[in-house]
């Protein structure tokens, strides 16, 4: 009976190694997805790894009575997992209106929805953005909050404001945020992995695009910040390990392990890497050179993040476990697969 998981953007990146990791653990699941940034064929890969296809809702989480009516066709539902939400950096700064939009009505369908469909339960996809440049590293869960440095952060900073103010009025409503550092790899399978659309603003996917001849040169972005080598430094994390963390804090919750009304959790590796270490894994791990030019800095880019994961390590049992090398290696092999597809 409390089997049932509702996952929104179930079919994008993050979202269907998640799919595969509950079904996995015996979860019976639900997607809905409106497909935006995302394929239905994604569906068949998820099939291909765990032996079944989830139910699939095509609905926007924006549109209440289309989720409610999920909620109806699929009784049982005990806990959402909201990945569905607009992720570019940049293209927030284009259109705020649609990322305000998308991810902040979406969270409120779906936080009124959980009260009034008795689904009390939440894991929300938070981000590190919401640390900003942090003054002192590792982060940890309670550095301060730094003012948004785009309106796709400030959406996640705000959503975990609404949570926090959600389940402080309501204590039937329980929350696990999760707060990613920079996912990164593929399932080993090659059957699902990262779909960028267009040109890719993410550095994997521009790396493993470069190697493989799609792109002409990768552009590191800044040579000057205060780091060692003055390239950017990140916390890159397994997208499978990061996955089944998700399956830990449904756990969690519906175990009614939660200390608090809303949680919050890093989720990296707690290992910072530069922009050119990430070049000399890659080519380590793959034996494949990637072209690349050194230009100046990306508006909006902190210098270094790197997560404090103890708090996750301890209290949810959770730790990233994929080295560096076979998470870019799985990378390097979902680009061989979508060439050999032709999907790109
Ligand atoms: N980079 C390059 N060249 C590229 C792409 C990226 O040098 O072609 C560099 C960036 O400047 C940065 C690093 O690689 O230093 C990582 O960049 P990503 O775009 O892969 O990731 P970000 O850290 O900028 O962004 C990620 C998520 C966001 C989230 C943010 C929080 O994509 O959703 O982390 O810090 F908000």
């Amino acid at each position: 009976m409390d089997k049932k998981i509702l996952v929104t953007g179930g079919t994008g990146y993050i979202g269907s190694h998640t799919v595969v990791e509950l079904q996995n653990s015996g979860y019976e699941v639900v997607v809905a997805d409106n497909l935006s940034n995302s394929s239905e064929n994604v569906l068949d890969g998820i099939a291909s790894i765990t032996g079944k296809k989830p139910v699939f809702e095509k609905i926007d989480c924006c549109d209440k009575p289309a989720l409610e009516a999920v909620f109806k066709r699929n009784a049982g539902i005990s806990a959402v997992i909201h990945f569905a939400a607009s992720k570019a950096v940049g293209e927030s700064v284009q259109m705020p209106l649609l990322y305000y939009r998308n991810n902040l009505v979406s969270l409120l369908n779906i936080l009124e929805l959980m009260g009034e469909q008795n689904a009390p339960h939440l894991v929300f996809s938070s981000s590190c953005t919401v640390y900003g440049q942090p003054d002192v590293l590792p982060v940890t869960e309670s550095a301060p909050i730094k003012p948004a440095t785009s309106p796709y952060g400030n959406t996640k900073q705000i959503a975990e404001e609404i949570i926090r103010d959600t389940v402080y009025a309501d204590s039937r409503l329980k929350c696990v945020a999760l707060r990613y550092f920079n996912p990164a790899g593929a399932h080993p399978s090659a059957a699902i992995g990262e779909l960028p659309n267009g040109v890719p603003n993410n550095l994997i996917p521009f790396v493993t695009q470069t190697a493989i001849g799609i792109r002409e040169r990768l552009r590191v972005f800044g040579s000057d910040y205060n780091t060692p080598d003055g390239s950017a430094i990140r916390d890159y994390i397994y997208v499978v390990d990061l996955a089944k963390a998700h399956v830990i804090a449904v756990e969690r919750l519906l175990a009614g392990k939660n200390r608090k009304g809303v949680e919050f959790f890093n989720l990296g590796t707690g290992r910072g890497l530069s922009v050119l270490e990430i070049l000399k894994e890659f080519e380590q791990a793959t034996g494949v050179e990637v072209p690349r030019e050194i230009v100046g800095r990306r508006e909006g880019d902190v210098e270094q993040v790197w997560a404090d994961p103890s708090f996750a390590n301890s209290e949810l049992g959770w730790k990233a476990e994929t080295s560096t090398g076979d998470m870019l290696k799985t990378a390097w092999n979902w680009e061989k697969s979508l060439c050999s597809r032709n999907i790109q």
